[in-house]
Order: structure tokens, then sequence, then C-alpha cells
């Protein structure tokens, strides 16, 4: 679904990221989550409240994979880690095999809450990632609506996020996070406010940005069905500390459609990955 426009673009490791430089050959698009262990403040008094425990996770470069776990397994805290915006309190995190040491633009992070700019129009949201990415102005606009019409949203470009439906302003979004150009993008419920009709829509648009450009994804969700249909992997969470149980690859292959729900080989690996959710993992 990439435009001609924007396979033109492809990503240049001399314009990536942080400023970190990356050799050549230092796998681009990796995640490697190195036993990380997460504690944060107890709320009340003194003392730790440890989150993640000993976390480790390995992503290949175009992988997209999902992590599913109940509600404070540290999903939500493990991509905060990843996007550099919580540091570990041990074990390491590389993406593309830097060291994350804080946020970089090779990490593009997609909320539930949609964070656009709300004084900037749709298109101008998007263009300025382009800018961030050091974009000619002159080319900024016309690759601004070759990515918003990548999420069918070309012909609200002028309109204010304000006037924007949730699912508009979610599909706004990850035009932006495209148009960042990162390595990796980081999803935390993207979709996990808008209604199932509205949702599946975007997941098969997702789906199908991610079968034509293969940048490497981690979306982290409620939803086991979401989690199948989207994901070559889904790892399983479970709560208390937050700890990695499972790993169970989704053989569903390539061309996934609304119709994948409704096949023998959809339902197999969504009671495989149920069934992960449901056995703890043996006690340490
Ligand atoms: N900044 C913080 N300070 C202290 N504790 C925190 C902080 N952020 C999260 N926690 C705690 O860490 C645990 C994990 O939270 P986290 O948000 O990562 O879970 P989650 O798996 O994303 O949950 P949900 O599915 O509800 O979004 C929870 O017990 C939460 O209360
Ligand atoms: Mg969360």
């Amino acid at each position: 679904m990439w435009r001609s426009g924007l396979s033109s673009q492809k990503r240049d490791p001399a314009v990536l990221g942080d400023g970190v430089e990356h050799a050549s050959g230092s796998g681009l698009g990796t995640i490697a989550v190195e036993a990380v262990s997460l504690a944060y403040r107890a709320p009340r008094g003194s003392g730790q409240v440890l989150v993640l425990s000993e976390v480790s996770l390995y992503v290949s470069a175009g992988e997209f994979v999902c992590v599913v776990g109940p509600s404070g397994c540290g999903k939500t805290s493990l991509l905060h880690c990843l996007a550099g915006l919580v540091a570990p309190s041990r074990g390491i995190i590389r993406v593309g095999g830097s060291v994350v040491r804080g946020p970089g633009r090779d990490r593009g992070v997609v909320f539930q809450q949609y964070a656009l700019f709300p004084w900037l129009s749709a298109v101008r949201n998007v263009e300025f990632s382009l800018q961030m990415r050091g974009v000619a102005r002159s080319e900024r606009r016309a690759l601004a609506l070759e990515y918003l019409s990548l999420v069918n949203m070309a012909e609200a470009a002028h309109v204010m996020p304000k006037a924007l439906s949730g699912g508009m302003k979610q599909r706004v979004a990850l035009a932006r996070a495209y148009a960042a150009e990162p390595q990796v993008m980081l999803m935390d419920e993207p979709f996990g406010a808008l209604d199932a009709q509205t949702r599946r829509g975007l997941q098969l648009d997702l789906l199908r940005t991610w079968e034509s450009e293969r940048r490497t994804v981690v979306f982290i969700t409620h939803d086991v069905v979401e989690a199948v249909l989207l994901g070559g992997r889904v790892v399983v969470m479970k709560a208390g500390p937050g700890e990695v149980t499972a790993d169970v690859t989704i053989a569903l292959g390539s061309g996934r459609d609304a119709r994948t729900v409704d096949t023998d080989a959809f339902r197999r690996s969504k009671a495989a990955v149920e069934g992960a959710m449901e056995s703890r993992a043996p006690d340490k």
C-alpha cells in the first residue's frame, strides 16, 4: 500500500534515530530486551514495587509481535522502557544494536490516547514528523498527503483534531508515526478506545501497511483476537511481578483479512494463546 513516492523514501540509516551511530549490519529494526527488571517506588511508605522481573524478549527486524497479559502486568511499563521514557532498574534494551538510553527517533510510539497536536490540522501533524526527519519544506505537503492516504485520511487532511472522531484521530496518529520512518513502531493498545467495527478497519489497514513495509512492530493489547489477527508471534505476560510466560508463534502467514478470524487455523492459534494465558508459569 506504500505509494511510489513513499517507497522512494527508503529508510536511510544516516538520518535515523538518536544520534547514535549504527554500524552497518548492526541489526537495524531488531529489538533485544535482556533480563529487564523494573521497580517503582511504592505508592505509600517506603520500599519499591517490582513491576517487571527479568523480562527478556527478542524481536527480529520486520517482525510483528503482540504482547498480551492481564491488567497491571507491566505491558505499558515495558513499552515505556522500550521507548526510553522509563529506565529499567536492571537489564538492558537494545534497538538496532544500540543501547536505549532515552527517547529517540529510531522508535515511533502510538499510545491509546490520541497524541496529536491540537493546534495543527491532520496534514500539518504529519508534516511535523517529516520536518523532524529533515524532509525539505517543498516536499512535505505531498509526502504528508501520501501518508494520510495510507490510512484513508487524505480527504480530512485539513481538518483540525478536535473535529475528528476517535478512529480518525488514531489514523492520523498512525500516519504521523509512519512519517517519522522509525526503525520500530511501539504501540500501546492504539485501538483500545474504538468501537469494534472501526477497530477492525484500523487493524486491517495496519496489517496491509506492515505487509508492504515490514517495519518492526511491538503491539500491546488486551484483546486476544486482535493479537492473533495481527501478530506473527504473541508474547504472553503474567502479573505480580510482570514476567513473560509464553511466546506463541502464529502460523497464519501473510494476506490476513477480515475472514481470517473465521478460519480453523485462526481458532487454533487463538486457543493456543488463551491456553498460555491460563496456565501459570511454574514458580521459581
Ligand atoms: N509511574 C508509576 N509509579 C508507580 N507505579 C506504577 C507506575 N506506572 C505503573 N505502575 C504500576 O505498575 C504496574 C504495571 O502497570 P502497567 O501500566 O505497566 O500495566 P499494564 O499491563 O499496562 O496494565 P493495563 O493493561 O491496565 O494497561 C501496576 O501495578 C501499576 O500500578
Ligand atoms: Mg497499559
